[in-house]
């Protein structure tokens, strides 16, 4: 159980005027008697049928299974179970006292701390589209009226709220929809119909909104958030030739929109070459002797990610050249030891040798790409 053993904390952030007053002027504060014995005997009733709770519970556990699978019993598991109940929340009363009624639980001595929320933007209540600034807790936990009552009766099960991320019971949809009501905008309005959103990918699976820095939004940490489902992808970055996401030089975010795009693959740009010439601008061309290939996807010779072999080929040259073209111009057999001339064709960089620019060239005599 996840009950707090003390009011304190949220007592004293609400009085300090800090974060989540409603619109309508902080609830608590005009509830607050105006003595100081007058303002300790709520606080000490409270306190009182806190310190009991622990003690009601085990009483209740007594007929009942363990703690355990009690907690787990109390969500909805089938599909339709998940569906009434959040259908049920929807239709529950708002919880009087707004997040300070919910703090009194889920206050500072909680096992979940949830407060560094206050320093990011969805805490802060002077943004009119904040959620502190509306519902606060229940914008996005839905209606906690049935939730939060103090005092639950013999027998009687907490009802859920809404809950968030991977493993939470509140089907993907459900959540992703409460999180889009004010975040339709920017690159989400792709979401509906990408990968992710098909794949039943919630917001939250990538998102932290309890912790003061979400780690997705972290140059340094997104990958770590990507590879908790990647994890092929974690092992191509590791290849010896690979682009700098493990340096920290660049994001998976500088190649893929996560929210959703028009091209393929949850690329930024509508196609794989635009997405690569973003950065290697060089090899965009027009040239006067363009390459096919080159000119038409990159992806042909080269991986995005990692390679074990240099240059994120595919593979080396003249391998990698022979894929395409036959040795009618040029022998280039590996060398036997009896055929020695065709050697300088398939040693060292091989074709490369004479044919550096494979990516398309503007010198006048550059037609076989040799200079
Ligand atoms: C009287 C105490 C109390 C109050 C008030 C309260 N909660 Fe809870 N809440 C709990 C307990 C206990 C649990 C954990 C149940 C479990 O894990 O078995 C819980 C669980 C949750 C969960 C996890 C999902 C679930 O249902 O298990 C969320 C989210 C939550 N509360 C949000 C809120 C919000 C938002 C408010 C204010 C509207 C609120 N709570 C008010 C006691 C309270
Ligand atoms: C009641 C409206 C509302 C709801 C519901 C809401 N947000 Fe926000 N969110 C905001 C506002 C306002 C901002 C600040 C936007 C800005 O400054 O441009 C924000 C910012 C963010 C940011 C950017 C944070 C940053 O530091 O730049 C992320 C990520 C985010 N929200 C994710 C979520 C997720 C995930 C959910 C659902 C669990 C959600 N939001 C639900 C209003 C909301
Ligand atoms: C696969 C991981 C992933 C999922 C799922 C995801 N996001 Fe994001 N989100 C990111 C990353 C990475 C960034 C930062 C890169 C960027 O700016 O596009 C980001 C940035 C944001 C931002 C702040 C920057 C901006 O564009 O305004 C908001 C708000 C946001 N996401 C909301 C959402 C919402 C709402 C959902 C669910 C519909 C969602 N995200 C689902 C990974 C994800
Ligand atoms: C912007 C939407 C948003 C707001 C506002 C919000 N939460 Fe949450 N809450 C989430 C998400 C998303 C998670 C899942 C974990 C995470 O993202 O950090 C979560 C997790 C929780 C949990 C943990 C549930 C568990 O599985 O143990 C509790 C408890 C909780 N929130 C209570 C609150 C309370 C109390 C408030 C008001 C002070 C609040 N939340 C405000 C989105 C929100
Ligand atoms: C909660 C799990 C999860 C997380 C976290 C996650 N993804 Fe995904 N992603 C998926 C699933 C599921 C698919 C679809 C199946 C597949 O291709 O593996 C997918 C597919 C993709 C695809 C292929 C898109 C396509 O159209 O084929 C890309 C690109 C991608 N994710 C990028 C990212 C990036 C970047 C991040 C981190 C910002 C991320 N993902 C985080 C679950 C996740
Ligand atoms: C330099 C650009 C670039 C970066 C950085 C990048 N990707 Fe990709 N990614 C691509 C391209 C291009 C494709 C399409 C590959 C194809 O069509 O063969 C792709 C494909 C994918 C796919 C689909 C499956 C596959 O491998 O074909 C996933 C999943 C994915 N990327 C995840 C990630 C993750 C996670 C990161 C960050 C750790 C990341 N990507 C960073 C360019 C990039
Ligand atoms: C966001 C910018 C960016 C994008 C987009 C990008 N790259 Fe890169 N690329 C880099 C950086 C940075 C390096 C590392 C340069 C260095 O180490 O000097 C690099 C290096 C390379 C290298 C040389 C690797 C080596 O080991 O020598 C190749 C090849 C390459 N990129 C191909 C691609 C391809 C193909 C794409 C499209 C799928 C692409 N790049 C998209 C930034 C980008
Ligand atoms: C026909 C195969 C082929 C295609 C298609 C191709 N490349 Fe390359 N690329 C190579 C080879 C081979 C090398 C290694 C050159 C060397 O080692 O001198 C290379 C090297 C690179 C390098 C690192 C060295 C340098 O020259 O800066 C980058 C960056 C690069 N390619 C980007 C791209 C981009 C962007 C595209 C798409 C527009 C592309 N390549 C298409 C074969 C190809
Ligand atoms: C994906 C297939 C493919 C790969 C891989 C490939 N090429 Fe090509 N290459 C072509 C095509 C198509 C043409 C154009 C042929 C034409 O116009 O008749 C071409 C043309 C050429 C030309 C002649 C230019 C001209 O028109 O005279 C040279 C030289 C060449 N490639 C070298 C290379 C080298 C070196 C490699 C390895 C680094 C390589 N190619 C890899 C498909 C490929
Ligand atoms: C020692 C230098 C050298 C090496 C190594 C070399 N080439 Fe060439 N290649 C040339 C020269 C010079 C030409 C242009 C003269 C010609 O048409 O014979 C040419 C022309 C070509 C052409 C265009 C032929 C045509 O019909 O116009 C292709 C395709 C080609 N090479 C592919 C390759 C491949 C594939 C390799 C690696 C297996 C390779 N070359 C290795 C020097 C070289």
């Amino acid at each position: 159980m996840r009950m707090c053993k003390s009011t304190e904390s949220s007592y004293a952030i609400a009085r300090s005027g800090r974060a989540w007053r409603r619109p309508d002027g902080d609830v608590s504060e005009k509830k607050m008697p105006k003595t100081r014995l007058g303002r300790l005997i709520p606080w000490a009733i409270i306190g009182l049928v806190m310190t009991m709770s622990p003690v009601m519970e085990g009483l209740a556990q007594q007929d009942g299974e363990p703690e355990g699978q009690q907690a787990s019993s109390r969500l909805p598991q089938t599909l339709e179970e998940r569906l009434a109940a959040v259908e049920k929340i929807r239709k529950a009363p708002w919880a009087k006292g707004g997040a300070d009624t919910c703090l009194a639980c889920h206050g500072e001595y909680s096992e979940y701390d949830l407060l560094p929320m206050f320093r990011t933007k969805h805490g802060t209540a002077a943004d009119a589209r904040s959620p502190m600034a509306q519902h606060q807790c229940e914008s996005c936990h839905g209606p906690g009226g049935d939730h939060a009552v103090l005092r639950l009766r013999r027998g009687e099960q907490r009802p859920p709220m809404l809950n968030f991320g991977r493993d939470a019971w509140t089907p993907a949809a459900v959540q992703n929809e409460t999180c889009l009501t004010c975040h339709r905008t920017h690159s989400r309005i792709q979401w509906e119909g990408s990968t992710h959103q098909f794949n039943e990918v919630a917001c939250a699976s990538c998102h932290k909104v309890h912790v003061a820095h979400d780690p997705v939004l972290d140059e340094r940490q997104q990958a770590g958030v990507c590879y908790e489902c990647h994890i092929h992808q974690r092992a191509q970055f590791e290849q010896i030739s690979h682009h700098p996401v493990r340096e920290g030089q660049m994001v998976c975010g500088d190649c893929h929109e996560p929210h959703g795009s028009s091209g393929s693959d949850l690329l930024v740009k509508a196609t794989l070459r635009e997405t690569c010439t973003e950065c290697h601008a060089e090899k965009r061309g027009p040239f006067l002797w363009e390459h096919a290939p080159a000119a038409e996807d990159c992806g042909l010779c080269h991986r995005p990610h990692g390679s074990s072999h240099p240059a994120l080929l595919k593979r080396r040259s003249p391998q990698l050249c022979q894929e395409c073209h036959s040795q009618f111009n040029h022998p280039s057999i590996g060398f036997d030891g009896s055929f020695a001339t065709s050697s300088r064709f398939v040693t060292a960089k091989g074709c490369l040798n004479c044919h550096s620019q494979v990516h398309g060239t503007n010198h006048p005599s550059g037609v076989s790409l040799t200079r």
